[in-house]
């Protein structure tokens, strides 16, 4: 099933850390024609200035960042350091920093006809309306073992149970936030890549109800 080239189409994906939301949201986006948006690296991309200038005004400084960023450029940075997953997961706690990031969201999804962003709160507050959710899930050790491996190939000090806590905290702070925390929004459709054997088989899920969607709102 293909998009036309007038079809307006939103995608929303949520989910935990390490559960494969952004493998599989940026394969269904190239493969449908989705501009694609990770919130994710925004959260971290706001960490990264704030570890770095130390401003004493967090958000006079992070709305001028976010002002004319190139999304582009972030994605050049390695922004998936400990110590900025860990900080990343506190200032999303607040309200005003979520604002910028929200607005930086929006005007993306509003500038683009077909778009997937994908984050912990797509789906219940910046895409409500969005055409489809997925909600991602997964086993917390397959997950840790999967961010394991990628984050090996950086740092070869690297341990298996850091990796876990670090992970299991993170989700915690996420989802017993009072700010938008992590939700699966009424409609969403559950990805379990715990259960899912490879990257083909999840990506077979999702095209799925990718083609129903499309053809329930666009016809053949
Ligand atoms: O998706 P990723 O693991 O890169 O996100 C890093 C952190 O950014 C999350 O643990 C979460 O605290 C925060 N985040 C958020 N809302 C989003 C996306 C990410 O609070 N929509």
């Amino acid at each position: 099933m293909k998009l036309k080239k007038n079809n307006k189409f939103v995608v929303a994906a949520d989910g935990s850390a390490a559960s494969g939301k952004t493998t599989g949201a940026r394969i269904i986006s190239k493969k449908y024609g989705l501009k694609f948006l990770s919130s994710g690296l925004l959260y971290r991309f706001a960490s990264y200035q704030l570890l770095r200038a130390k401003p004493k005004n967090k958000i006079k400084f992070l709305k001028l960042k976010f002002k004319n960023l190139d999304y582009n450029k972030i994605t050049k940075i390695n922004l998936h350091t400990s110590k900025i997953s860990e900080h990343t997961s506190i200032i999303a706690k607040q309200k005003k920093i979520r604002n910028i990031l929200k607005k930086f969201q929006r005007d993306f999804a509003s500038k683009h006809k077909r778009v997937c962003i994908e984050g912990r709160d797509i789906g219940t507050v910046i895409l409500p309306k969005a055409d489809l959710k997925f909600f991602f899930i997964c086993n917390l050790d397959i997950a840790a073992k999967r961010r394991f491996k990628e984050l090996k190939k950086k740092n070869k000090l690297i341990k298996f149970k850091n990796v876990k806590k670090e992970l299991k905290n993170r989700n915690l702070r996420d989802i017993s936030r009072k700010n938008s925390p992590l939700l699966k929004s009424p409609g969403a459709v559950i990805v379990d890549t715990g259960k899912t054997k490879n990257i083909t088989m999840m990506v077979k899920l999702m095209s799925k109800f990718m083609d129903r969607k499309i053809l329930e709102k666009y016809g053949s």
